[in-house]
């Protein structure tokens, strides 16, 4: 059993065995969370893309907690820098870390850092963990074919942005799903702002009228176990 809780935005929290791991870790400027960087702890940081609601707090989390950032190359570089311990993977490369293999998949993105350096290319995260759950982060992403080969993987769980404007909204998320075929679905990078604001009700209607996954969102602070 493992559990992801949602932070508000594109920031989770996922217990995979023994293993705290923080996704996107966004939460001193994040308008919506629930908790504060200081409350929240983690063995391995996930970083998507180098946008400032992406990077967010980790370079002080990973400090605080000796995590191990994952992330492109680009991002990983910026990090050592930053004396935080990181490692480089880029998109297509998987990687057997202690609590799952880890791909890097695509993202239709930018990625600048929160400094104006060069963030690589923006990414989405494949994990296997090691009982064989298979979960998708996607990223800030516009809908893009190859999903149909993630797809191909078997995917459990499915993390999906549809907010619009900066990614992809309800009608491209929806597609995207008929492609991806996870047995659940959680609407991520929404709400956090009046600019990506949407009825996510209205979206589950629509996921579970029309696919065989199941929808499940969740409130800032709410958690599901898979
Ligand atoms: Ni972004
Ligand atoms: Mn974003």
């Amino acid at each position: 059993m493992h559990t992801i809780t949602w932070y508000g935005h594109a920031t989770f929290g996922m217990q995979i065995g023994q293993y705290q791991i923080l996704v996107d870790p966004y939460f001193s400027q994040n308008p919506v969370t629930p908790v504060t960087a200081q409350e929240v702890s983690a063995d391995f940081i996930l970083i998507t893309h180098g946008h400032f609601d992406h990077v967010g707090d980790s370079v002080e989390i990973a400090k605080r907690c000796g995590s191990l950032i994952i992330a492109n190359a680009e991002i990983a570089g910026w990090m050592k820098n930053k004396g935080v311990q990181a490692h480089p993977q880029q998109i297509g490369g998987g990687y057997q870390h202690p609590f799952g293999y880890v791909k890097l998949t695509p993202a239709l993105h930018g990625s600048k850092l929160p400094d104006g350096s060069y963030g690589g290319l923006a990414a989405g995260f494949l994990i296997t963990t090691n009982d064989h759950k298979t979960i998708y982060l996607a990223g800030d992403t516009g809908i893009f074919s190859e999903m149909a080969l993630l797809g191909e993987e078997g995917i459990d769980l499915a993390v999906l942005p549809i907010g619009d404007n900066y990614t992809m909204g309800p009608k491209d998320a929806l597609r995207a799903l008929k492609m991806l075929q996870p047995k659940t679905v959680i609407p991520m990078h929404v709400n956090t702002w009046d600019l990506i604001a949407q009825d996510v009700d209205a979206w589950k209607q629509q996921v579970e009228s029309t696919t065989d996954t199941h929808c499940h969102p969740l409130k800032p602070g709410e958690s599901f176990s898979f």
